[in-house]
C-alpha cells in the first residue's frame, strides 16, 4: 500500500510518500518534503492566521513536489493530521486531503499528531518498535508513555504547564536568542562548565511513589522563573552561558529520571524519543549515558524526522489503514484530542 502523508499542524507545510508492504516495520520512505515557515521568526513564535494562509499557499506545490519525488503517480490512500495542533493550520491539509482523496477516489485517514512522532523513529532504526518507554517532547507537548503495541498507548506522565520545547523558547527570549530558541539555548550551554548556577528540579523528589499523581508529570514554568531571575543580575555572556547550561541541566535531568521511572515500572528495554526538543544532542546522550549500564537501547530520530513531518503521518496513517480502519469525508480537525488506543495506566 503506498500511502501519500500530509502535515500542517503548525507551522511545517510537509507531504511524504510511504509504501509498506502488509504489515510489521517493512516500509520504504519514497519521498518526504519539508516546507518550513520562515515568517514566525520576526515575531518570535508562530503566528496562527499567517501559518494557515502560508499551508494554503504551499499546500499544492509541497504535495505536487513529494509525488513527484516518490517516482509513482498513483497512490493508494492518502493519511492527514486532523489534530492536535492549530485548527485553522489543520484544516488546510485536512481540506486539501479530502479533495484529493475524493478526486482520486482513494481512501482518507485522520492521524493524531503525537501518535505519528511515536512512529517517526521507527522510519530509521528498525528496532525502535514496541514495546517500548516514549518520552515525546516537542514546542507543543510533553508527554511519556508506555507503548505496549502499536494502538495500545498508556500515557503516564505530561506536562502540566509548559511543554519542554516551549520552556527552551521562553528562556531563550529570557536570554535574547532567536526564536525557535532550543539550538540557540543548547548551543549557549555547551560554552559553560556545570555548577555556577543550580536551578531545583521541577517536580522531581525521592520520596515519589509511583501512586502519586507528580510520580510521571513535569512542570517547567519554575524553572523559567528562576531564569528570569538569574537574568536580571547576571553580568555579561559568561554568565548567561552559565544559566543556559543550568536551566538544561535541570530539564534534562527531570526527563531522564521520569523516564528511568517509566522504563523501570513497565520492565522496558527500549527508549523511543520524539518531537523537536529531541533533536537536543546533550539530552539524548544524557539518555544514553542513563541507561547503559542497565542494556536499555535509547533511540532517537534525526532532526529531519524528529520535528515535523509527513513520513511519520503516513507511517502512522499505514499502521491504521492496514488494520482496515477508514475516515469519512466529514473527517474534521481539532485543536486538541486524546491520542488514540489509550488503555488505563
Ligand atoms: O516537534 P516540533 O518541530 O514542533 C512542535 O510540534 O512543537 O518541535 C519544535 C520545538 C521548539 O520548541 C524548538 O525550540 C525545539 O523543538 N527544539 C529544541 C532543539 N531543536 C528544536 N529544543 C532543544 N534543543 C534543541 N536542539
Ligand atoms: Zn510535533
Amino acid at each position: 500500500m503506498r500511502v501519500l502523508g500530509i502535515e500542517t499542524s503548525c507551522d511545517e507545510t510537509s507531504a511524504a510518500v510511504l509504501e509498506g508492504s502488509g504489515g510489521g516495520n517493512d516500509v520504504t520512505l519514497r519521498s518526504l518534503v519539508i516546507l518550513s515557515q520562515d515568517v514566525h521568526r520576526i515575531f518570535g513564535g508562530v503566528v496562527p492566521e499567517i501559518a494557515s494562509r502560508a499551508h494554503v499557499t504551499a499546500i499544492v506545490p509541497v504535495v505536487e513536489r513529494a509525488l513527484a519525488d516518490s517516482g509513482a503517480e498513483r497512490v493508494d490512500a492518502v493519511a492527514v493530521t486532523n489534530a492536535p495542533g492549530l485548527v485553522g493550520a489543520l484544516l488546510v491539509g485536512v481540506s486539501f486531503a479530502k479533495a484529493f482523496a475524493f478526486g482520486r477516489d482513494v481512501p482518507v485517514i485522520g492521524v493524531h499528531h503525537m501518535e505519528g512522532h511515536l512512529f517517526a523513529t521507527a522510519l530509521e532504526h528498525r528496532d525502535a518498535v514496541p514495546p517500548f518507554t516514549a518520552l515525546l517532547v516537542s514546542g507543543g507537548h510533553t508527554m511519556l508513555l508506555d507503548v505496549e503495541a502499536w494502538g495500545r498507548y498508556r500515557l503516564l506522565g505530561r506536562t502540566r504547564d509548559d511543554a519542554a520545547g516551549e520552556a527552551f523558547d521562553k528562556v531563550a527570549k529570557l536570554l535574547g536568542l532567536p526564536y525557535p530558541g532550543g539550538p540557540h539555548v543548547e548551543r549557549l550551554a555547551a560554552t559553560s562548565d556545570a555548577g555556577r548556577f543550580r536551578f531545583a528540579r521541577p517536580m522531581l523528589r525521592r520520596d515519589q511513589v509511583p501512586s502519586d499523581s507528580e510520580f510521571y508529570d513535569v512542570s517547567f514554568s519554575g524553572i523559567k522563573t528562576a531564569v528570569l531571575n538569574a537574568v536580571r543580575t547576571a553580568q555579561d555572556d559568561a554568565e548567561r552561558g552559565a544559566i543556559a547550561r543550568a536551566f538544561q541541566d535541570a530539564l534534562i535531568e527531570t526527563l531522564v529520571e521520569k523516564t528511568a521511572r517509566a522504563v523501570d515500572q513497565h520492565g522496558r528495554r527500549r527508549v523511543v524519543l520524539g518531537g523537536g526538543v529531541a533533536c537536543n544532542a546533550t539530552l539524548v546522550a544524557a539518555m544514553r549515558q542513563r541507561f547503559a549500564r542497565a542494556n536499555v537501547a535509547v533511540f532517537a530520530p534525526t532532526p529531519r524526522l524528529a520535528t515535523d513531518n509527513a513520513a511519520m503521518i503516513a507511517r502512522a496513517g499505514l499502521f491504521h489503514l492496514e488494520r482496515g480502519e477508514r475516515s469519512d469525508l466529514d473527517l474534521n480537525a481539532f485543536a486538541t484530542q486524546p491520542i488514540p488506543g489509550l488503555v488505563a495506566a
